[in-house]
């Protein structure tokens, strides 16, 4: 008994005494170890007479539990002041300024079609979306562009395999234009509508003007009595309130979509200065020119029957434009590359504030 009271009173006084986890293990390896202390006092117990047994085995197993409880109390204690000394240690002062500004900006682009749809909705649209998985009767047979088209050659479109075809037998394809939510629209909404659909679009075309991943919004009107006077005024309106400027001069030309009948390509006044394209002012003046800006018609005919609705009801225009292209033109970046590259010195450098929202009051890109 002397002896077991002898080790338990050595061993106790060890443990609290030991100054790190390594030396806690020590102990333990010592005292019920293979070849521990404790270990070979329970092997004796097999030698003993029942009496004998009786007598020393409760001493026994008791010193064996209490030695193991000390040794996890104190790897507790060990722990826990080592934890304090590397949370000392790591320590942040979360109530001192900030060393570094944060970084982070908002995409041209992104500020663009925030910019788009604050001046569309000033003037009654919607914000319309769709996939860019789209299929290829909304991307091109419902806008009238049939498979025997030269336009869906054209348009260097991203196919998917065969075997993505939908369940109505669709081929599948990345959108190579944000129109088909112009069909989508249609196909959901009850006339009137009016909308505009900002968004990704892709074609098979790399250089320095193009990217195979592009944006574009698209603009649709479905309505009675509609006619090119409302899409005239409505594009002079939405580009002077873009580029916030009064003498804004649009120079309709005709031209050819298959989704729209009569069609027209829109022509900006421009003027070169410092190599910079400004837009503003008569084309035709002295020192001015024409650039093609964006697609537009009256919506034919066959694309409102396409939708479901009774073209002699109702009427409607459309219009297309790259989102890029006009953020380039209002904020002169001169190369689309840079758009999608993600150079931290070009965000920052073209990049707006998060709390740069824009708003019609304040000018929409104060
Ligand atoms: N979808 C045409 C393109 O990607 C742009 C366009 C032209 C859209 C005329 C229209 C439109 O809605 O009326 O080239």
């Amino acid at each position: 008994m002397s002896d077991i009271e002898a080790i338990r009173a050595q061993l106790l006084g060890d443990i609290e005494a030991a100054a790190d986890a390594g030396a806690v293990e020590a102990l333990r390896v010592a005292a019920l170890g293979k070849a521990g202390s404790i270990t070979a006092l329970l092997k004796t117990l097999g030698a003993m007479s029942p009496e004998e047994r009786q007598a020393q085995g409760p001493a026994i197993h008791g010193l064996r539990e209490a030695v193991t409880a000390a040794l996890a109390a104190r790897k507790e204690v060990l722990d826990a002041a080592a934890l304090d000394i590397r949370l000392a240690a790591e320590a942040i002062d979360m109530t001192l300024p900030a060393d570094a500004s944060p970084r982070g900006s908002v995409h041209p682009v992104s500020q663009v079609m925030d910019e788009l749809a604050e001046i569309f909705a000033d003037m009654g649209f919607a914000v319309a979306t769709g996939p860019e998985i789209e299929d290829d009767w909304r991307n091109f047979t419902a806008l009238n562009i049939p498979e025997t088209h030269p336009a869906r050659a054209m348009h260097d479109t991203f196919y998917f395999p065969a075997q993505m075809n939908d369940a109505e037998g669709r081929a599948m394809l990345l959108r190579t234009h944000t129109s088909p939510v112009q069909i989508r629209t249609m196909m959901s909404q009850e006339p009137p509508i009016r909308i505009i659909a900002p968004g990704r679009v892709y074609r098979s075309d790399s250089d320095a003007t193009h990217t195979p991943m592009f944006h574009q919004v698209e603009g649709l009107v479905i309505d009675r009595g509609i006619h090119m006077g409302h899409l005239k005024w409505t594009l002079e309106t939405f580009l002077k309130a873009y580029f916030e400027r009064d003498d804004i001069v649009l120079r309709l030309r005709p031209s050819y979509f298959p989704f729209t009948e009569p069609s027209a390509e829109v022509d900006v006044g421009y003027k070169q200065e410092k190599g910079r394209r400004i837009v503003g002012g008569n084309g035709d003046d002295e020192g001015h020119a024409w650039m093609e800006l964006l697609g537009s018609g009256m919506v034919n005919r066959r694309v409102i029957a396409n939708c479901g609705l009774d073209p002699d009801e109702w009427q409607g225009f459309a219009f297309g434009v790259g989102v890029d292209r006009l953020a380039m033109l209002k904020y002169g970046m001169d190369d689309l590359r840079a758009f999608f590259d993600g150079d931290l010195r070009w965000l920052a450098h073209y990049g707006f504030g998060a709390l740069s929202v824009p708003t019609l009051s304040g000018g929409v890109s104060a």
